[in-house]
């Protein structure tokens, strides 16, 4: 259980990566995992569009924004810094019953699979969806929910303490995420 809770404490946002390939094997992995997801009355709206190809990964870069709360000198990957792998996340629209818990949930277990294999990722919904749609043939029924990045990181992050009630995730002298997260007494409600 101790294992668990530290593989969930360290299964966090990554934004820095090595520019070595994650394999197809893992990649496939993380899709295993989002196919057998949970989904609400086992619908299975989603689908998915692996970018693996250097050349289209490349095309990709510019069309995701990173770390808001960051200047885009901290937070936005240098060239030799960015994701290798992409994959985006799509509601099929020809099939009933698309929600975002499901999206959410899917999200969880690919980051969760590539974490598995010291693969970081970070979940991207600030993206130029009209230029991915486009970019990846995506047809009308099919809705750009999000799309997450993948890398082997170069830098550490971790949960810390939220001090003044601020949300924003900044960078440690090593230029390491620390991200503030509520304490317990203010997110469980009560025990009844
Ligand atoms: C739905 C969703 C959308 C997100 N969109 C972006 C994004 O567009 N760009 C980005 O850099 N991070 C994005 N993130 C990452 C969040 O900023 C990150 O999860 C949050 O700061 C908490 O950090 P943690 O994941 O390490 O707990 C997104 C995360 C989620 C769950």
């Amino acid at each position: 259980m101790e294992e668990m809770m530290q593989f969930l404490r360290t299964r966090r946002t990554y934004r820095r990566f090595e520019q070595r390939p994650v394999d197809h094997a893992i990649a496939a992995e993380i899709l295993e995992a989002a196919r057998i997801a949970s989904c609400g009355a086992n619908r299975q709206t989603l689908k998915y569009v692996l970018v693996e190809s250097p050349a289209m990964v490349a095309k990709m870069q510019p069309l995701v924004h990173w770390a808001a709360y960051l200047p885009p000198e901290q937070g936005c990957p240098a060239p030799d810094e960015t994701p290798v792998l992409f994959i985006a996340v799509c509601q099929d629209e020809s099939l009933p019953g698309a929600n975002d818990t499901d999206a959410g949930l899917a999200l969880g277990s690919m980051t969760a699979a590539a974490w598995a294999h010291g693969v970081g990722s970070c979940i991207m919904g600030a993206i130029d969806r009209p230029a991915i749609q486009s970019l990846l043939g995506l047809g009308d029924c099919l809705r750009l929910h999000s799309v997450v990045a993948f890398g082997y990181p170069t830098h550490t992050s971790r949960v810390v303490p939220m001090e003044d009630g601020s949300v924003k995730y900044f960078l440690d002298e090593d230029r390491n995420y620390c991200v503030p997260k509520r304490p317990m007494e203010e997110v469980l409600l009560k025990t009844l």
